[in-house]
């Protein structure tokens, strides 16, 4: 059979380890994909810093724009990242009938709703299962494997940098800056650090899958994202004490009233097998109605596994480039005309349990003025934990752990607790998930 002809768009971290992995498993790659899978064209704006991964009788060139309209490629492979040019190449590559196979999550998350519409008019296939948790076939699990299901929500460790960054601060001791610092070293994180810390890609992500999940248009724009900056380490060692771990979450569940969607570091029982994913691994909860919970566990960055994503949409495209159109899997896993118009919840709305941390006055009464707020804001407490003052203070820090209840609650109490004269600077307040 007739070979697939690709062109890499890019070839830094992702780029590179698609076109090895390629060349290494050439022969498994065939036997599966039915073809050859041969790079006939490599985009790069550093032509001598491509060469050194690219062999001479491959063409590597500058013009981008001439690459996405070549009439010898079938299919652009999108591993450049960012929003412009990629998104001006993926449009105008799809415009010349050429398949997209993309890892660029921030671009879909943004701008997937105006790109799978180009794509369904020129009957192309836009193919995405990097963008989310690298190397873990999560888009797969959810677009085909978990149709049967109501999905009822996903919660998912969904950003290498910043977990790896949370392990390393507990299991080392290591600072936040330095930890950072190796994770760029590795690969692992994007161009602009910020997008992993604070909690920007793992958003992108998130709006994703829960358009995988719930049959919504991408909603990026009204999630809650937070990201780690403002973790501390004594909250990392408070939480450890009280048999917990912190993670950056992505969670996506739906409510009668609507959608959760947010971002935020999230203290999570030690016991449950995702408070156990370290490093740079990502990790994925899905709970269907039908098959229960399900978890999907692998390296979410770096170049080997990303690649082993892109390479599975490949694949998929040299499978069915020959196939009617219309008998291809919808590009967010629901008929385009069939998307559902839930709203996105506000953050106030949500419904969580709660880690609060108060710096306050070691006296008679302060714990009964907190309690008695809680209380008018029926916030029930599921835990306490009363640090004895250090040496000469007369402060003290309370770890009070509560009940779900609404966020709205929550902020209310908060507010009051902080205007006590007994409470000494901003409370520390974490969302605390079961995930049971
Ligand atoms: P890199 O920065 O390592 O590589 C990007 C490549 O694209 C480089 O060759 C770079 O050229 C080129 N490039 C970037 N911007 C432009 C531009 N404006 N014009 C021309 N060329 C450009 O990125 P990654 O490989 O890490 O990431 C690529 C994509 O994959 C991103 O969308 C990212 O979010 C996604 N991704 C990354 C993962 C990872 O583990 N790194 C995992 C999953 C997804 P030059 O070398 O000259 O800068
Ligand atoms: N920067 C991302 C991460 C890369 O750290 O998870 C994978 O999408």
């Amino acid at each position: 059979m007739k070979p697939l002809r690709i062109a890499l768009l890019g070839i830094g971290t992702v780029g590179g380890g698609t076109f090895e992995v390629l060349a290494r498993n050439a022969h498994e790659i065939t036997r599966r994909a039915g073809r050859p899978i041969e790079v006939v064209a490599v985009a790069a704006r550093n032509e001598a810093k491509a060469r050194r991964i690219v062999p001479s009788h491959i063409p590597v060139t500058s013009d981008f724009e001439a690459v996405v309209r070549d009439p010898g490629v079938d299919v652009v492979v999108e591993v450049m990242g960012g929003y412009e040019p990629a998104k001006r190449l993926i449009l105008a590559a799809i415009a010349h009938g050429k398949h997209i196979v993309t890892a660029n999550k921030a671009l879909l998350a943004l701008h997937g709703d105006e790109i799978f519409a180009a794509a369904r008019a020129q009957q192309v296939i836009v193919a995405f299962e990097a963008a989310v948790a690298g190397g873990i076939p999560i888009i797969k699990a959810l677009r085909e494997a978990l149709v049967a299901n109501r999905i009822e929500w996903i919660a998912g460790i969904i950003n290498g940098t910043t977990n790896f960054i949370l392990s390393e601060m507990r299991s080392r001791g290591l600072p936040f800056a330095d930890v950072l610092k190796a994770a760029q070293e590795k690969g692992y994180a994007e161009a602009d650090p910020t997008f992993d810390i604070e909690g920007i890609d793992a958003g992108h992500k998130l709006s994703i899958l829960a358009s995988l999940a719930f049959g919504i248009p991408l909603s990026f724009d009204r999630a809650h994202v937070e990201g780690i900056t403002h973790v501390e380490a004594q909250d990392i060692r408070y939480a450890e004490e009280m048999g917990y771990r912190i993670k950056l979450l992505g969670i996506a569940r739906r409510r009668a009233e609507g959608i959760e969607l947010r971002v935020h570091p999230t203290l999570i029982p030690s016991k449950r097998l995702i408070a156990n994913v370290e490093g740079v691994m990502n990790a994925v909860l899905v709970k269907g109605d039908a098959v229960g919970a399900t978890l999907y566990y692998g390296a979410g960055a770096g170049a080997y596994p990303t690649a082993s994503a892109v390479i599975a949409d490949l694949v998929d495209v040299a499978r069915l480039i020959d196939a009617d159109p219309a008998h291809r899997v919808p590009y967010l896993a629901y008929q385009h005309d069939r998307l559902g118009t839930e709203p996105v919840l506000p953050i106030e709305a949500v419904e969580s349990s709660y880690y609060l941390r108060l710096r306050v006055d070691d006296r008679p009464g302060v714990l009964a003025d907190i309690t008695r707020v809680l209380a008018d804001n029926e916030i029930s407490i599921d835990a306490m934990l009363q640090k004895e003052p250090a040496e000469g203070e007369a402060q003290t820090d309370i770890i009070l752990l509560t009940h779900e209840t609404i966020e709205r609650r929550v902020r209310d109490a908060m507010a009051r607790i902080e205007a006590q004269p007994s409470t000494r600077g901003p409370i520390i307040v974490l969302r605390l998930e079961n995930l049971a």
